[in-house]
């Protein structure tokens, strides 16, 4: 049985004290809810003060992004070990918007996943399709080009870890959301990959969150969609109401 997880992926926004009070507002809010993992994922700035926020909360915390190496002279740049200290139990990797903008690659989110499966963190591995390739019919070879792109090199063990966030670019905070069914064929498909990749047992086991545009009023039928096992939500998850409901959509 796989729970569901709801994870906020805040991007660029919310100063220190702003996403205090955002994790602070939502621990007191979400107390009750027991059978949804839900996952912060404010930038890294805020991750200490999201981390008090949340004490003593069943909430998670998780990281945007960070780098391959352990450390090192790379500028500007987070690792996992650092993360860990800050209590991160959750990364996002290979978001459409750091492969768009920062030029990231398969074989990066691959170098990335692997060091964050190495330090125990759990990846929230993210692939999907832009707009031009949904309409030339390219979805699942490009899914599929994510998918073993990232997972090359990865046994089996570690697979069965990992979490995927199928996103279709061109649903990102467009206010367009794949609907249901749209959804559920590609979690399945990707599921059906896992399962020649790995093993159907292993696939069995890997939630694979959607994203896009997921909000209030449409969560509930995404999230009650067989091969869909929560939800990555970037816009919605910036307000505490928004997102408070989204993660009771969640709950079963
Ligand atoms: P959105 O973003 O919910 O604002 O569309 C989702 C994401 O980018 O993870």
């Amino acid at each position: 049985m796989r729970i569901s997880i709801i994870a906020g992926n805040w991007k660029m926004y919310k100063t220190d004290r702003e996403a205090y009070e955002l994790a602070s507002f939502l621990k007191k809010s979400l107390k009750d809810v027991k059978s949804v993992k839900v996952v912060l994922c404010p930038p890294f700035t805020a991750l200490s003060s999201v981390k008090r926020g949340i004490e003593g909360s069943d909430m998670f915390l998780g990281a945007q992004n960070m780098h391959w190496e352990s450390e090192g002279a790379y500028t500007g740049e987070i690792s996992a070990s650092m993360l860990l200290s800050l209590g991160c139990q959750f990364v996002i990797l290979g978001h459409s918007e750091r492969r768009a903008y920062f030029g990231e690659k398969n074989q990066i989110v691959n170098l990335k996943l692997k060091a964050a499966l190495e330090n125990g963190l759990t990846p929230i591995v993210c692939v999907g399709e832009r707009l031009e390739e949904r309409e030339a019919g390219k979805t699942e070879e490009v899914v599929e080009d994510h998918i073993t792109g990232a997972f090359e090199g990865v046994e089996s063990e570690q697979a069965g870890k990992v979490v995927i966030a199928y996103e279709p670019v061109w649903a990102i905070g467009t206010g367009k959301t794949a609907t249901p069914k749209q959804a559920n064929d590609v979690h399945r498909f990707i599921r059906e990959k896992l399962s020649a990749l790995y093993s159907g047992e292993v696939a069995k086991n890997i939630s694979i969150l959607y994203g896009g545009s997921v909000k209030p009023e449409n969560a509930k039928d995404l999230l009650s969609q067989a091969d869909i096992d929560g939800a990555l939500v970037g816009g919605a998850s910036l307000k505490a109401e928004s997102f408070e409901k989204i993660v009771r959509s969640g709950i079963i």
